[in-house]
C-alpha cells in the first residue's frame, strides 16, 4: 500500500522543501514511484528544486484540482531526473500555482481537505505510486491539521533554535492526539562541530520521538540555493548520506 509522508515544521525556513525534494529523490533512486505535492499554496516553491520555473502558467496545478476544475492526475508532471530514471524510479510533481490571484483565492476561501484525501487515493491509483510526499506551509492552520490526520508518516523538521524547540513540542503533541501512525524527527542545520549523537539524544529525550536524521549546516547547500537536488549534485557528501539514512527509516 502506498504511504503518505507529510513533511512539516512549526516555523518557516527549516529546510522542509529541500529535505522533501531530496528524500523523494533518494527513495525514487531505489526504483520507487513517488509523487511530491506542494500544499504550501500560500508560498509555493518546491517546483524550483525540480527545475520547473513556472515562467509560463501551467495548464493545471493543485489549485485547479482543489477547486474542482480538473482530475488530480492532470496536475501531475513527471520530473524524474536521469539518475531516477536509470534506477527505474519516477518522480511526479504536483505544483501549486504561483499566480497571485490563485494564491489570494486560497487565502480567502481555503480549501476542502477531504478533497486532498480522495485526491491522494485517486493519484496512487492513476500513477501506480509507492509514496506521496507532501510539502507543507509552516505552522498550524486548519488545513495542515487535517493533512496531518491523513498522513501515514509525519516527518517533523526543526533547527537547533529555541523558538523551533518550543513550537515543535506543540506540534508533536497534536500529531499524537491525531494518532499519526509514525512520527519521525529531523534536525537540520546542525553546526558541524557539534556532536550529532548528543544532539539526537537530547531531542529524543525531550520529545520521545525517533530522531532519524541530524543534517549538517553546510555551505554547499546554501550555495546551491534551491537551484537543484543536493543529493544528486553531492552524492558523497555527509548530508546526502544522512538523507539516505532518513529515506531508509521512511521505507521500513
Ligand atoms: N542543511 C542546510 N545547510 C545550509 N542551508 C540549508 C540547509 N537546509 C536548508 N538550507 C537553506 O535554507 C533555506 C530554506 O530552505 P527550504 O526552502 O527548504 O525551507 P522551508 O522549510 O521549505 O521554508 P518555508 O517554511 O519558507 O517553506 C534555503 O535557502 C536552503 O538552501
Ligand atoms: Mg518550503
Amino acid at each position: 500500500m502506498a504511504k503518505i509522508v507529510l513533511v512539516h515544521s512549526f516555523r518557516g525556513g527549516t529546510g522542509k522543501s529541500n529535505t522533501t525534494a531530496n528524500l523523494a529523490t533518494a527513495i525514487a533512486c531505489t526504483g520507487q514511484r513517488v509523487a511530491v505535492i506542494d500544499t504550501d499554496i500560500q508560498s509555493p516553491g518546491i517546483h524550483v528544486l525540480f527545475g520547473m520555473e513556472q515562467e509560463n502558467p501551467l495548464k493545471h496545478t493543485l489549485n485547479d484540482y482543489l477547486w474542482g476544475d480538473c482530475a488530480i492526475e492532470d496536475a501531475a508532471y513527471e520530473v524524474s531526473p536521469a539518475a531516477v530514471r536509470q534506477s527505474n524510479g519516477s518522480i511526479f510533481l504536483l505544483p501549486s500555482s504561483i499566480e497571485a490571484e490563485d494564491m489570494t483565492r486560497v487565502l480567502h476561501e481555503g480549501y476542502d481537505v477531504r478533497l486532498l484525501k480522495n485526491g491522494f487515493r485517486n493519484l496512487v491509483k492513476a500513477l501506480n505510486l509507492d509514496y506521496i510526499f507532501v510539502d507543507t506551509h509552516p505552522g498550524l492552520n486548519e488545513e495542515t491539521l487535517l493533512s496531518i490526520a491523513i498522513a501515514n508518516i509525519l516527518v517533523v523538521i526543526l533547527r537547533p533554535d529555541r523558538q523551533d524547540l518550543q513550537g515543535t513540542a506543540v506540534m508533536v503533541d497534536l500529531a499524537r492526539q491525531l494518532k499519526v501512525p509514525k512520527i519521525l524527527m529531523i534536525v537540520n542545520r546542525v553546526l558541524q562541530d557539534l556532536d550529532s549523537d548528543a544532539v539526537r539524544q537530547q531531542l529524543e529525550a525531550k520529545y520521545d520521538v525517533p530522531v532519524v536524521g541530524v543534517l549538517p549546516n553546510c555551505d554547499e547547500m546554501m550555495r546551491l540555493a534551491s537551484s537543484d537536488l543536493f543529493c544528486l549534485q553531492y552524492p558523497d557528501h555527509p548530508l546526502t548520506q544522512e538523507i539516505k539514512t532518513v529515506a531508509q527509516s521512511i521505507m521500513t
